[in-house]
């Protein structure tokens, strides 16, 4: 092995070489990703963040390099001191930026070496996730993965520009903390010094960004970490990365102009997009109307349909007796799939029952009019008028749900993705914005039996909802709002209540009673009574929108050293045990974990 002296320092990437450097002497540094002895010649491929660039040793103008190019093994560190010149004619590479060139090497040094890697750093090479977890540095070796951080660099310092460009100040919110109001699990830390004591880590800095407006900071935005023990799934992380946006004295439009702003500016810098502002605008209930869910991907059709007008009165119990208790009859038109099998028609029932469905009811669209074992129930003039009022041509399957609105829209909004994707309807080089607005400000919370806020304590009803509050809290529409991109709710925020009786009135119908109040959020409660003015925000997803931009499948492969489904880090071994000694300093037994 040789040591690392000045002349190793490298020159230039390696995926930079470009014809224009040919005749230039360059130092390059990087990891050997393959090698091939052809005779005489050795060729390595040596790889760096950049790219990848050919190197060609020669026996006979460069012996001395030679000799050690015969130890090289996929993995060693090398730094390459060389000529760069023009590949011979058919031999250059059109697929890697560097292709057309390659460096014959006048010196080398091996500056590590590597043991043979578990798995291979090649793109296509499928390997298990939990060992490219458990060698993550190596995972992040590769190349694909690689331009996806470089492309979340991007978007972050975008992200930042805008705000600075824009008047935000970035201010750091603590991480040890007290519980924060988004609703998940927290992550508690006990304090040392204030035996059986606990810090919260915040869900979000909700509660300090408000703070920040009541002191005056009336532009506030942060590339914050937040924290949360909730159930994960692919687009969801314990530890996560938000854009976190506040600011006084503005309306909701204010919050969806700047934030169109920054996703003009956000498309620009890292996919090189330009998007149409203003972004559509939908409400919560339209959304869940037409596509089942709060966050619709609005780049292919396939609708819902409500049929319950045209279906409860018939001889079919089933859809009688759901439309009598206040349920609803609701389907979708799957274009071309009236020949569908069977099995595959009881597929889409597997989905559909995954969103709660008890059954789904098929109706398949012929020349002579619909077909369904449960045609028999239901004249013809109301089959016809079924087709229409599902858009459907021969050759097409209608779908139907009959269950509480909820379940319709949860299984019929799976279906509809479901089948979005089977048949090819989705169009990925597409982005779709869209604001979802007008949330409803409670959920009723059914094991408590209360309400609950949907988004948190402190977002603001919409003013022509107040008298709603005292009459029919469910129907109270809020000042919230989603952001969604093709199907993912990147984005979420609120104008807040900034005057206390609002307030006092919201903690009234959350059940929250004014001692409980003060223990959760006295310091905020009482920061309201300072003169606090109007003010909203939003925070977004920094990793959903990384995933997204990046076109990975998972958050995992946007966040350096991610956690398993199991909230696990595979290559440190978090979390772990810790000495009986650090538990007895912090006053704490751990006893053994409840069997179920
Ligand atoms: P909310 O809870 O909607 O709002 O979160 C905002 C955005 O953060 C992202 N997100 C997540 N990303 C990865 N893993 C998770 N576990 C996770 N949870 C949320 C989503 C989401 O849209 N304080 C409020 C914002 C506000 O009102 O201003 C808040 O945190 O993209």
């Amino acid at each position: 092995m040789d040591t690392f002296l000045p002349e190793h320092k490298r020159t230039v990437y390696c995926g930079r070489i470009r014809p224009e450097d040919i005749g230039k002497e360059v130092v390059l540094c990087g990891w050997v990703h393959r090698r091939r002895d052809h005779g005489g010649l050795v060729f390595v491929d040596l790889r760096d963040r950049e790219g990848l660039a050919q190197v060609v040793i020669d026996p006979v103008t460069s012996p001395e390099a030679h000799a050690k190019a015969d130890a090289l093994r996929v993995e060693y560190v090398l730094s390459v001191r060389g000529v760069v010149r023009r590949r011979p004619e058919g031999t250059e590479n059109p697929n890697l930026p560097t292709g057309a060139v390659e460096v014959s090497a006048t010196a080398l040094a091996i500056l590590n070496e590597s043991k043979p890697i578990p798995f291979s750093l090649e793109d296509d090479s499928d390997v298990a996730e939990n060992v490219r977890l458990k060698y993550r540095y190596l995972d992040l070796r590769r190349p694909s993965i690689q331009a996806m951080f470089m492309k979340r660099a991007v978007l972050a310092r975008s992200v930042r520009e805008y705000f600075f460009e824009n008047g935000f100040l970035e201010v750091e919110t603590p991480v040890l903390t007290k519980s924060t109001p988004e609703g998940a699990r927290d992550y508690l830390v006990p304090s040392r010094v204030n035996a059986g004591m606990f810090y919260a880590l915040p869900q979000s800095p909700q509660l300090f960004k408000q703070i920040l407006m009541i002191a005056g900071y009336d532009r506030y935005a942060q590339i914050v970490k937040c924290f949360r023990d909730e159930d994960l799934r692919a687009d969801r992380q314990p530890e996560f990365t938000q854009i976190d946006v506040e600011m006084s004295f503005i309306d909701r439009d204010d919050i969806f102009l700047m934030m169109e702003g920054l996703m003009a500016r956000v498309f620009r810098d890292v996919l090189g997009e330009e998007i149409r502002n203003p972004i559509p605008r939908m409400s919560y209930r339209e959304a869940m109307d037409r596509f089942g869910v709060d966050k619709p991907d609005t780049r292919f059709g396939l609708e819902i349909t409500d049929h319950t007008a045209l279906l409860s009165k018939t001889d079919f119990r089933v859809f009688a007796e759901v439309a009598s208790r206040g349920g609803v009859i609701r389907g979708i038109t799957a274009p071309g799939m009236a020949e569908s099998s069977r099995s595959e028609i009881a597929a889409f029932e597997e989905v559909a029952k995954i969103g709660g469905a008890s059954g789904l009811a098929s109706f398949k669209v012929t020349d002579a009019g619909l077909t369904s074992s449960l045609a028999k129930f239901f004249p013809a003039s109301l089959l016809t008028s079924l087709r229409e009022a599902g858009g459907a041509k021969p050759g097409d399957l209608i779908l139907l749900v009959a269950d509480s609105f909820d379940v319709a829209c949860s299984s019929l909004g799976r279906l509809r993705l479901h089948l979005g994707e089977k048949l090819g309807l989705i169009d990925p080089s597409l982005h779709h914005l869209l604001w979802v607005t007008d949330f409803p400000l409670l959920e009723w919370d059914k094991e408590e039996k209360r309400w609950g806020a949907m988004h948190h304590p402190f977002t603001a009803p919409l003013d022509e909802d107040l008298p709603l509050l005292a009459t029919d809290p469910g129907k109270v529409r809020a000042k919230a709002y989603d952001m969604v991109l093709n199907g993912s709710e990147i984005g979420g925020g609120s104008i807040r209540i900034h005057r206390k009786d609002v307030q006092s009135r919201m903690f009234d119908l959350l059940n929250i009673g004014p001692e409980d109040a003060r223990v959760k959020f006295g310091f905020l409660l009482e920061a309201l009574e300072f003169g606090a003015p109007p003010h909203g925000g939003i925070a977004f997803g920094l990793d959903r929108l990384a995933m997204l931009f990046s076109g990975a499948k998972s958050l995992r492969d946007v966040i350096a050293f991610p956690k398993t489904q199991k909230a696990t880090c595979l290559m440190t071994e978090a979390p772990s045990g810790v000495d009986v000694k650090q538990l007895r300093e912090l006053s704490i037994r751990v006893t053994a974990p409840e069997k179920k």
